[in-house]
C-alpha cells in the first residue's frame, strides 16, 4: 500500500520520503511505481514527468527514523496490520517533531486503539486508503477521542489537494465505512459457496455486471431511492432473515489461508493465477481502474 501512498503525494507536486525496514522492498517499490507511472502518463493523468514525479521520492530505511520524518509534515504509517507493531512504531513517532502530524493507514483498528499510551494523541488520524492507492479516490479520514480538530481539517484538506476524496467518519468503529460494507459482501460470498449457491466466478460476474457496475455512478442510497423505499423494505424484511449472520470468517476463506493460498501473491485464492506473471496481472486491473478513474473526475468535476 505504501507505494500508491507515496505516488499519490509525489504525483501531486509533493517531497515524499519512503521508509521500509528492508532495502529490497524499498527497490521493489520503486521498480512498481515506474510502471505505475508510465501508464498515469500513458492515460494522460499526470501534469508531470514521470521523470520529475519519481525524483521527488527518496527512500530510507527505518533504522534511522530520526533521519526518515526530520523536517516531514506530514506521515503515514502503513505497516502490517498488527496492533502491537502499530502501537511501538507511533511510540517511537510521539518524539517527532510536535507539528508534524501522524496518520495511520490502518485498515480496522480505531485511532485510540492505536494512539493509546502516547504523549500526543492529538496528533495522531486514520487516513485510510484503498488499494492501489495511486488510482483509487476515496480516503477515508477518521479520528480517535482525542484527535484535534485542526489536525481532522488539516488532513482532510491534504487529502483534497492531492486529488483524493476524502470523507469523514463520523464515530471510532472498526473497519470504519467501507470494510464494513466489504466484510458484509465477503461473508454473504463465502457463505454462498458454502452452500453450494455460487461458484466464485459467478458470484464476481453477478456481483460486477450488477451492483457493481451501478456502484461507481450511483450509490447505493441513491439506488435504493430509484427502485423505491418500499419496494427495498419489503425485500429487506423477506431476505434480511436468511442472510448469513456468523460472528467468525467463513471455512470458504480459512482453509485456503490455511494451505498458503493467499491469493494474487502466492499464485492462487479464489482463483489460480499461475502462467500470468503478477505485473500481467496487475497491469491489466490498472488500464481498467485507470478508465473508470477518467469517468469518475469527470463526473465529479
Ligand atoms: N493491502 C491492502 O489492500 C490494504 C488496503 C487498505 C489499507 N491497508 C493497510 O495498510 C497497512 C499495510 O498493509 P500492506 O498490505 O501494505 O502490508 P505489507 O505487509 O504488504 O507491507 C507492510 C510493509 O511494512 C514494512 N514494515 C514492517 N514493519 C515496519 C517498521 N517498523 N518500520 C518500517 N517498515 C516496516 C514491511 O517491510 C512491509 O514492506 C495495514 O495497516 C493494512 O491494513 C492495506
Amino acid at each position: 500500500m505504501g507505494e500508491g501512498i507515496a505516488l499519490s503525494f509525489a504525483a501531486a507536486g509533493l517531497s515524499v520520503r519512503l521508509a521500509d525496514q528492508d532495502r529490497h522492498i524499498l527497490n521493489n517499490s520503486l521498480t512498481r511505481m515506474g510502471a505505475h507511472l508510465k501508464l498515469l502518463a500513458e492515460f494522460g493523468l499526470l501534469e508531470d514527468t514521470p521523470a520529475r514525479v519519481r525524483s521527488r521520492i527518496k527512500t530510507f530505511l527505518s533504522s534511522d527514523p530520526d533521519r526518515a520524518v526530520r523536517g516531514c509534515t506530514f506521515i503515514v504509517e502503513c505497516i502490517p496490520e498488527i496492533l502491537a507493531l502499530k502501537r511501538e512504531l507511533f511510540s517511537r513517532l510521539d518524539d517527532c517533531d510536535g507539528g508534524t502530524i501522524l496518520s495511520s493507514n490502518t485498515s480496522s483498528f480505531t485511532v485510540s486503539e492505536i494512539s493509546r499510551g502516547m504523549r500526543t494523541p492529538g496528533r495522531v488520524v486514520g487516513t485510510h486508503f484503498f488499494m492501489p492507492a495511486h488510482i483509487v479516490p476515496l480516503v477515508e479520514v477518521h479520528r480517535g477521542k482525542d484527535t484535534g480538530n485542526a489536525v481532522v481539517e488539516t488532513t482532510r484538506k491534504l487529502m483534497l489537494r492531492i486529488g483524493k476524496k476524502p470523507v469523514l467518519v463520523g464515530k471510532e468503529i472498526p473497519g470504519f465505512i467501507v470494510n464494513r460494507i466489504q466484510a458484509a459482501i465477503a461473508r454473504e460470498a463465502n457463505y454462498l459457496m458454502e452452500q453450494g449457491v455460487v461458484t466464485p466466478d459467478d458470484f464476481d460476474m453477478a456481483a460486477r455486471s450488477s451492483y457493481g457496475f451501478r456502484l461507481a455512478s450511483l450509490g447505493p442510497l441513491a439506488q435504493a431511492d430509484i427502485n423505491g423505499l418500499d419496494t427495498v423494505l419489503r425485500g429487506n424484511t423477506h431476505i434480511y432473515k436468511s442472510l448469513c449472520n456468523a460472528t467468525e470468517p467463513s471455512p470458504v476463506i480459512a482453509d485456503k489461508v490455511k494451505k498458503g493460498e493467499l491469493g494474487l501473491k502466492s499464485g492462487r485464492g479464489y482463483y489460480d493465477y499461475r502462467g500470468k506473471s503478477q505485473e500481467q496481472i496487475t497491469e491489466e486491473i490498472e488500464r481498467n481502474l485507470l478508465k473508470q478513474l477518467i469517468l469518475f473526475r469527470e463526473r465529479e468535476k
